[in-house]
């Protein structure tokens, strides 16, 4: 099979530098990538860089291998465009049709989908005409990923950061996997909470759990592709934010429950990927508990932490709001998940088979989502946004019922 052809666009902003990384994701998962700079993208990194590492020829220009009418073909033979990153300019350019360069005329050649990811200081991507220029661009069906919040060019911080490479890879993926179309979580706000909880004893130790958070953040970054605004609740993950979602982070399942209780009130659904502790220590030391010489350690009183799944289910913020639950199970999965979606009162259990080397911590997931209507959805094992996807068809499958 051929692979997919993406054209990289490259604007000159202080980000150029990131293309490179997600140019090597590209190359490296199979894609066929030919880069696109702006003259002022190559201030930022030369042409012998983009050439090197895409090994195709690089021109800004549509001047060069006229022969080969460049303006028209790299646009008409791409499966993908990306932007990254996209100045304000290069969006004024392409939301108003302008063609003065390689770059601008693949924009108006290409019938494919296109990803934008803006970079730019605060106050450039807040400005009326960039956002006159982005509601343009989305509304004729292109992707514009919401810029991240973070440190900018200079010492300022703000939002304008270019989102992470791995995560504009990933909407690239998800792109040519399943197209743009899929908007049906669009004007829905959904919470997801992802992690593991830690629970102090003592300022340098904690009680913890081996979840990584990737499962959550899949269900994040699936929603808002699917245009949901996403608040991502996250407990000890130190992945980066994914695009284009609001990110709460939180340390304890005290914490956690206050964030999702907050963030729940006005959400259309809500999915607890996060591993919550069951139970926490009794007491806080305020110093390390130190080793004393002869003497047996003291043991450790546990209380028991609030059941956040349960609370938002019996008591739901809004009529029709969605609840979905995850139970790891390591034995006797499948009953034991139809028990415990009766106990807590969910809509939707997704049930995984936990162990030291399944689930925790790996990109793969294999689940079945048992509905409290009685239904039973097996999901293959496969990456860990195809089980977010499925979840994502079932939530809006009983949103849409409820409108
Ligand atoms: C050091 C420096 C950093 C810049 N960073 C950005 C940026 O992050 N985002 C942006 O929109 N413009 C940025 N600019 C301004 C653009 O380079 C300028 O608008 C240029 O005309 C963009 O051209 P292009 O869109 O054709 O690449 C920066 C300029 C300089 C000198």
């Amino acid at each position: 099979m051929d692979k997919p052809k993406v054209v990289l666009g490259v604007s000159g902003g202080i980000a150029a530098y990131k293309a490179c990384e997600l140019l090597r994701r590209l190359t490296e998962s199979g894609h066929d990538v030919r880069v696109v700079p702006t003259a002022s993208a190559l201030h930022f990194v030369g042409a012998a860089t983009w050439s090197a590492l895409s090994g195709k020829p690089v021109s800004t220009e549509v001047w060069d291998d006229v022969h080969e009418v460049p303006h028209v073909r790299i646009g008409q033979q791409a499966d993908l465009v990306v932007v990254a990153p996209a100045t304000a300019d290069t969006l004024a350019k392409a939301a108003h049709g302008l063609a003065d360069d390689l770059l601008t005329n693949t924009l108006l050649t290409a019938r494919c989908p296109v990803v934008f990811a803006p970079a730019m200081h605060t106050e450039m991507w807040e400005h009326p005409a960039t956002q006159e220029n982005v509601a343009t661009l989305r509304r004729r069906g292109a992707i514009v990923i919401e810029p991240a919040v973070g440190r900018l060019t200079g010492v300022d911080t703000g939002k304008g950061r270019l989102p992470e490479p791995a995560e504009i890879f990933e909407a690239c993926r998800r792109v040519l996997a399943r197209g743009v179309t899929e908007t049906d979580l669009k004007g829905r706000h959904i919470v997801v909470s992802a992690g593991g909880t830690r629970e102090p004893l003592d300022p340098v130790r904690f009680l913890g759990n081996r979840s990584s958070g990737k499962q959550g953040y899949a269900l994040a970054r699936t929603a808002a592709a699917r245009g949901a605004r996403v608040t991502l609740i996250a407990a000890n993950t130190g992945m980066p934010d994914p695009a284009g979602v609001d990110v709460v982070q939180v340390g304890t399942a005290v914490q956690l429950r206050e964030a999702v209780l907050k963030a729940a009130a006005d959400a259309d659904a809500v999915v607890m990927a996060a591993a919550v502790a069951d139970f926490r220590p009794a007491t806080y030391a305020a110093g390390k508990i130190k080793k004393k010489d002869g003497q047996d350690p003291e043991p450790i009183v546990l209380v028991r932490n609030p059941d956040i799944l349960a609370e938002i289910s019996t008591d739901r913020a809004r009529p029709g709001q969605v609840i979905v639950g995850f139970a790891a199970e390591t034995d006797d999965v499948l009953a034991n998940g139809r028990r415990k979606l009766e106990r807590k009162g969910c809509d939707l259990l997704v049930v995984n088979e936990v162990g030291e080397r399944k689930t925790f911590g790996s990109e793969e997931n294999e689940a079945v989502v048992l509905g409290a209507d009685g239904s039973e959805t097996p999901v293959p094992y496969g990456p860990k946004e195809a089980l977010a996807e499925t979840v994502w068809d079932l939530v809006a499958r009983r949103l849409g019922a409820h409108v």
